[in-house]
């Protein structure tokens, strides 16, 4: 059996550093999920044929990271057939040897409920915006808002809404340097090969 681990939480939580450290560490596969829909919002036109016809290539753009392409990521992750239609190809990713870590906000709660390991990485609000602002060279009230306006909508949602699975393990990197929240990660994965 492949070892999934899950790694859920709100934006610039950490959770996409701390899943490519894992998978680097452990030496899994890793799927950053939020990829897939911000380059389905980028693609324009209709965003359930955009998910429909998504190409390793979409994911290579240059512009996906940027904050405007993570609320348009957000208002097409609201329709339920935008999901539906990412469902099979991130579950099969789940299925690769010798493991995989896969981070979102619907990893634990829905595309892997069987995972090994869940996560659920958190931070205060300011936290996160300051992080993203130093990652985007933006303003961090300019961040604070639009983190807020995007976790919002994205718990706010019929489907596959932001929420903890319950058996996930809360990780609040508030206080921590990405070297400690990093090896507390690693220490849980440890902790549930150990049996
Ligand atoms: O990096 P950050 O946490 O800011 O965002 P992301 O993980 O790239 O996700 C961008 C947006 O995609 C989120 O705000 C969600 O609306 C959506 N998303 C989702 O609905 N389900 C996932 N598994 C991953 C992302």
């Amino acid at each position: 059996m492949p070892f999934t681990i899950a790694i859920d939480g709100p934006a610039a939580s950490g959770k996409g550093t701390i899943a490519r450290a894992i998978a680097q560490h452990f030496g899994f596969h890793h799927l950053d999920t939020g990829l897939l829909y911000r380059a389905t919002g980028a693609k324009g036109g209709d965003p359930v044929e955009a998910a429909r016809a998504l190409r390793p290539i979409d994911m290579e753009r240059d512009d996906l990271r940027s904050a405007e392409a993570g609320q348009a990521a957000s208002r097409v992750a609201a329709i339920p057939e935008v999901r539906e239609a990412l469902v099979d190809f991130q579950r099969r990713f789940a299925m690769q040897e010798p493991g995989a870590v896969l981070d979102g906000r619907d990893i634990g709660t829905v595309i892997c409920p069987e995972a090994a390991l869940k996560l659920y990485v958190v931070a205060s609000d300011e936290v996160r915006a300051a992080r993203r602002a130093a990652e985007l060279g933006a303003d961090p009230a300019r961040m604070l808002a639009e983190l807020r306006e995007r976790d919002a909508r994205d718990s706010a949602r019929a489907t596959a809404p932001l929420r903890p699975a319950d058996d996930a393990v809360l990780l609040d990197t508030s206080a921590l340097s990405i070297e400690d929240a990093v090896a507390r990660a690693i220490a849980e994965v440890a902790r549930v090969q150990a049996g």
